[in-house]
């Protein structure tokens, strides 16, 4: 198999192991070194194609294309899901299926646009069958979402639904008892509330998704969307 350095550093930061380099070649000193840089030193276009094609988990055995993430590069708000669907998968963009014209109008609801937030995937690749991501495979795309969070530098992060809000604050609690309060990824406000799929089979739990995105809005750095 030919396996770029970039995807090998991917694949040992994913198991957790450490990489270790010649003398002089560390972290700091890659660039002088010549050696490629790790997924948490890509700049956009680079962790673009590693994540395209990756292949850490078995989630790239079906998948059609990966999901990569979409909006502002310098957003705000940074909008976290659970996976791309089949709709996301056949078209390479986040949220653009049912859920997806649901969660567009939670965000006009704050007067925000998908243009104007950054919105991304725990992730990159559909689950088959549409199931929920296992353990292993969002820890194996983890090293991609958090670059991602590293170089948009949101003010806020909204967390939509059980699969984000728990790996992200590595709980197992209910959403019910996550939303409506504040958290925080590092220095970053972060706010849970119920994922969009979820409001479409239960409607009347649109008033606490409204709450909680008046409480992400008042965690703006200056209160205002
Ligand atoms: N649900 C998600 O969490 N993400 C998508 O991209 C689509 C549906």
């Amino acid at each position: 198999m030919n396996m770029s350095e970039q995807q090998r550093r991917a694949y040992l930061e994913a198991l957790d192991i450490d990489v270790w380099l010649p003398r002089g070649a560390d972290a700091e000193s890659q660039d002088v070194a010549g050696a490629p840089p790790s997924v948490a030193e890509l700049g956009w276009d680079e962790l673009r194609a590693c994540v395209a094609e990756c292949q850490l988990c078995d989630l790239h055995r079906e998948r059609t294309q990966t999901v990569f993430g979409v909006g502002a590069e310098d957003a705000r708000w940074m909008i976290i899901g659970e996976a791309p669907g089949v709709e996301e998968d056949r078209r390479g963009e986040p949220f653009v299926g049912r859920a997806g014209q649901l969660l567009d109008e939670m965000l006009r609801a704050v007067g925000l646009d998908r243009g104007s937030v950054y919105i991304a995937n725990t992730v990159k690749c559909r689950p088959p069958g549409n199931r929920n991501p296992e353990a292993a495979e969002a820890s194996a795309c983890r090293a991609y979402l958090d670059r991602q969070i590293a170089l948009v530098r949101p003010e806020l992060i909204l967390a939509v639904g059980k699969v984000a809000a728990q790996n992200l604050l590595a709980s197992d609690a209910p959403v019910g008892r996550l939303r409506g309060r504040r958290h925080a990824l590092g220095d970053i406000p972060l706010v849970v509330t119920y994922h969009p799929a979820y409001l479409l089979r239960s409607p009347s739990q649109k008033r606490l998704v409204w709450s909680d995105l008046c409480l992400a809005r008042s965690l703006l750095r200056e209160g205002a969307a």
